[in-house]
């Protein structure tokens, strides 16, 4: 099944709309509402659901929550209605949480999550007991207590349950409260299992998926296709139309491309909910169709901030994101096919950014700092030695030791680049226009204070102020004068500290160097030490693969367990001869890893075995029991 996916909301009873012909790979029915209806629950006991709802592919029931969330009660045990759910044959079945309102007290809170609790436990293990074969989901719950969500996050990890739906939020998004709905999502996620898919509970509105995906979630149900229907409302990415203010149709699915509102208008209200149904499922599918292509390209932060520019308290939850932009580099590949756009000051909280600043207040520094002004990229192409004397903040103007000197270049969005590494995925592979907008400036201007503080230097030139207040511009190519960030030695030294640690670089690259270029474009490609082949530079995005000389360098330099991924005596074999890795055979790896590391496989005595590229981060290879963790470049034999 692709995900992120749509689960259509199947009504039991009434169903009008077969959603079997959209991109439906699964859907979510009521199992209380069939068990209440004498009729319904004969044929689900006799036949099953699959039948009784007519479709074949998997079905989740939900268990009665949400109508014990309206109606206060309902009158079935958390037991009676797993049983239920496996005697109807459910394929994904939900124990009777507690859905507990946004903005409850406290106290209720805890009470309530205590039996949302103590029922998925109990769901779990009679599931367990009776050997059943569906899965099971595990709602969290905590209303709108980040601690108290993280808390039943925690707690429901701990039990064997299949699928982590995140509930009691449909409150939060029909009151456009989106910023609440961002802590609340993100303290559940961040403290539930990697290996486990998250279904935002009732969340069916296109214009949350993005952000949603971006948090995390995996799954959606939309009831909201027919809800909106009965309404007269379209759904769109760019919010909700409603039919009577429409005089264009609003997207360009068969419906709408067949249709005018004149003619929905002049319809039977059933004919008409149906055709407006039929387009909010094309305009949910469409949307997740973009999402998935958005994961795929690398860019999905860029819908985004894109999509949550519709409404204004959508706006207010992306920026809302930036409280997390911790847990959302973890999961943020280190390198992608598209080039990082900004597209508004939301953009200097991506992940890419804060991982670059967090390289930056980390690097080893020389004694003495240069900061220059935004030219064209790669910056070390295009600026000269004789833009300094107008733009540097500290040492003296006449006699600059150019090997202790780092050479910086003030950027949108990455603050400063390092002259020397501006050509690393996606120092160079971003765009920006003039900048004028405070926050931005802002943003920029605190980091480098900040950043000049850590050189112990005192001087921060009001120059860099200027520069960002006017804009930044460009400056003019004088191929002459550029000798020293055309060093190539520095540069190679420079970037493998940037992407394996500091003093890497000096490490693997010591002994005689020759640095080998393409001849059609001038790129570094490949680096000999004494003869021997050590890395090789990707051409796309500057970042070196290793070779085996250089991979046993960087193992001798680094310390267990940096830079490594440790796997089991079982597939010591398989590592050597240079086959793939599975996460169920890691026992350990370093927290630093991110999707696309180039990685050190090791066994338990650390010794080298192999090396690759890792598929996953840290937390995803050491929760996976399915699946490749690493592609093998080579073993050691
Ligand atoms: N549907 C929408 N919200 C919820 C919830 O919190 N729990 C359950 N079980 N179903 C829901
Ligand atoms: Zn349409």
């Amino acid at each position: 099944m692709k995900t992120p996916a749509l689960m259509p909301v199947i009504h039991p009873k009434k169903q009008k709309i077969d959603v079997k012909k959209f991109d439906t790979e699964i859907v979510i029915t009521n199992a209380y509402l069939v068990y209440k209806d004498e009729e319904l629950k004969e044929k689900a006991l006799s036949e099953g659901i699959h039948k009784l709802i007519n479709f074949d592919g998997p079905v989740m029931t939900d268990s009665g929550s949400f109508q014990l969330s309206v109606y206060g009660d309902v009158d079935i045990s958390n037991k009676e209605v797993i049983e239920f759910q496996e005697a109807i044959k459910t394929d994904i079945g939900t124990s009777l949480d507690i859905p507990t309102a946004p903005y409850e007290t406290i106290e209720k809170t805890k009470e309530d999550l205590k039996i949302t609790l103590e029922r998925a436990k109990e769901a779990v293990e009679y599931k367990e007991a009776k050997n059943m074969e569906m899965l099971l989901n595990s709602v969290v719950q905590g209303s709108t207590y980040p601690e108290l969500r993280s808390y039943c996050a925690d707690e429901l990890s701990k039990l064997n349950a299949d699928l982590y739906p995140i509930g009691a939020v449909v409150p939060l998004m029909e009151n456009y409260k989106y910023r609440d709905l961002v802590d609340v999502v993100m303290s559940s996620v961040s403290h539930l299992p990697d290996s486990t898919p998250r279904h935002l509970m009732g969340a069916g509105h296109p214009m949350l998926f993005a952000l949603a995906v971006a948090m995390g979630c995996d799954l959606f149900d939309s009831a909201a296709y027919i809800l909106y229907a009965e309404d007269d409302r379209f759904l769109t990415t760019r919010g909700t139309y409603k039919l009577e203010n429409l005089q264009e149709m609003p997207c360009s699915c068969k419906i709408c491309n067949n249709y005018t509102p004149d003619d929905l208008r002049a319809m039977e209200k059933d004919e008409r909910t149906k055709l407006i149904a039929e387009h909010n499922l094309n305009v949910s599918f469409a949307e997740l169709r973009v999402v998935r292509q958005a994961i795929i390209d690398g860019d999905l932060m860029e819908l985004v901030e894109e999509r949550c520019r519709v409404h204004p308290m959508l706006l207010d939850a992306c920026r809302q994101l930036d409280k997390y932009t911790d847990d959302l580099e973890l999961y943020d590949p280190r390198i992608k096919k598209s080039a990082f756009f900004y597209t508004g000051p939301e953009s200097l909280r991506r992940p890419e950014v804060t991982r670059h600043l967090n390289k930056l207040k980390n690097m080893d520094k020389k004694r003495d700092l240069v900061i220059l002004p935004k030219s064209r990229k790669p910056y070390s192409k295009y600026i000269n030695k004789s833009d300094f004397g107008d733009f540097y903040t500290y040492g003296s103007e006449t006699d600059l030791d150019l090997d202790n000197t780092d050479f910086m270049v003030l950027d949108v969005p990455f603050c400063l680049i390092p002259l020397d590494i501006d050509e690393v995925y996606p120092l160079s592979q971003n765009e920006s226009p003039k900048i004028n907008d405070i926050d931005s400036i802002e943003f920029i201007e605190n980091f480098i204070s900040e950043f000049i503080e850590y050189y112990d230097q005192t001087l921060i030139s009001s120059k860099i102020i200027d520069l960002l207040g006017i804009g930044l511009y460009n400056i003019h190519p004088d191929s002459d004068n550029v000798k020293f960030i055309k060093d190539d030695e520095r540069k190679v030294k420079a970037i493998a500290d940037y992407q394996f640690g500091n003093g890497v670089g000096e490490f693997i690259f010591e002994g005689n160097l020759k640095i080998e270029k393409s001849k059609n474009t001038g790129k570094i490609r490949h680096i000999y030490s004494d003869g021997t082949l050590i890395a090789n530079m990707r051409a796309s995005d500057s970042f070196f693969v290793l070779a085996k000389e250089g991979a046993k360098r960087l193992h001798r330099f680094k310390a267990f367990p940096e830079n490594r991924v440790v796997v089991n005596k079982d597939s010591e074999p398989f590592a050597r001869e240079g086959k793939s890795v599975f996460s169920k055979f890691v026992l350990d790896c370093d927290t630093n890893i991110r999707s696309k590391d180039e990685v050190l496989i090791v066994n338990e005595d650390d010794e080298l075995l192999a090396f690759g590229k890792a598929l996953l981060n840290h937390n995803e290879i050491m929760d996976f029991n399915t699946g490749q963790a690493i592609k093998t470049r080579k073993g050691f034999g």
